[in-house]
């Protein structure tokens, strides 16, 4: 697929099918992940892949709109990890998100291009996502998503423009 059609053409999907996922196509997707680069080439992004009905609907239960981690085959929590030079976890705020955005798009990407779909879901009770991930103290969930073949069409994909280029986009200043 070339890239910029990926890029335009990629939606989230929630509906997906229950059909696993390749070793080595999952294998692509968690090295486009692991390729992203990040500040200070520090690398704080983990990866935790969750295949067992019974992890992810633990995990699906931290988030307030986590269907789709039911239904996925695989799902990919993001975690970042404490930056020896920020011991207070200043990452959180500053750098890590950033990281872990740039592994999470690249690993849709990839995904996309081989015909799976892909949806993000929050972990808005974070410190229950760490618990039942096994985090060590200091490490943040940054993100998960479900990846899986879509079932069809999503309901809401389509339905969503985005906000027109010249709105999006200002030119030398504010
Ligand atoms: C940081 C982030 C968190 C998200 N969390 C959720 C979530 O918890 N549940 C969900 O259904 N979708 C979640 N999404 C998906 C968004 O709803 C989706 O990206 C947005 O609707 C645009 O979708 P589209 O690219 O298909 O148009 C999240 C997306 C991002 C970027």
């Amino acid at each position: 697929m070339e890239t910029y059609r990926a890029i335009v053409n990629k939606r989230d999907t929630r509906a997906l099918r229950p059909d696993p996922i390749p070793d080595e196509v999952l294998a692509r997707i968690l090295q486009a992940g692991r390729m992203a680069g990040s500040a200070k080439a520090a690398e704080p992004v983990r990866l935790v892949v969750l295949k067992d009905p019974a992890r992810r609907a633990e995990l699906a239960a931290c988030g307030n709109f986590t269907p789709h981690l039911l239904a996925a085959p695989v799902v990919v929590a993001i975690v970042l990890v404490p930056e020896v030079d920020q011991p207070h976890g200043q990452f959180a705020i500053f750098r890590g998100p950033f990281d872990a955005g740039r592994a999470a798009q690249n690993m849709m990407l990839a995904a996309w291009e081989a015909g799976i779909s892909s949806c993000p879901a929050s972990m808005h009770h974070a410190e229950a996502a760490a618990k039942v991930l096994g985090l060590p103290p200091g490490h943040v969930v940054a993100n998960t998503i479900a990846f899986g073949y879509p079932a069809g069409a999503d309901p809401v994909t389509g339905q969503r423009p985005r906000m027109p280029l010249d709105d999006y986009v200002r030119w030398e200043r504010w």
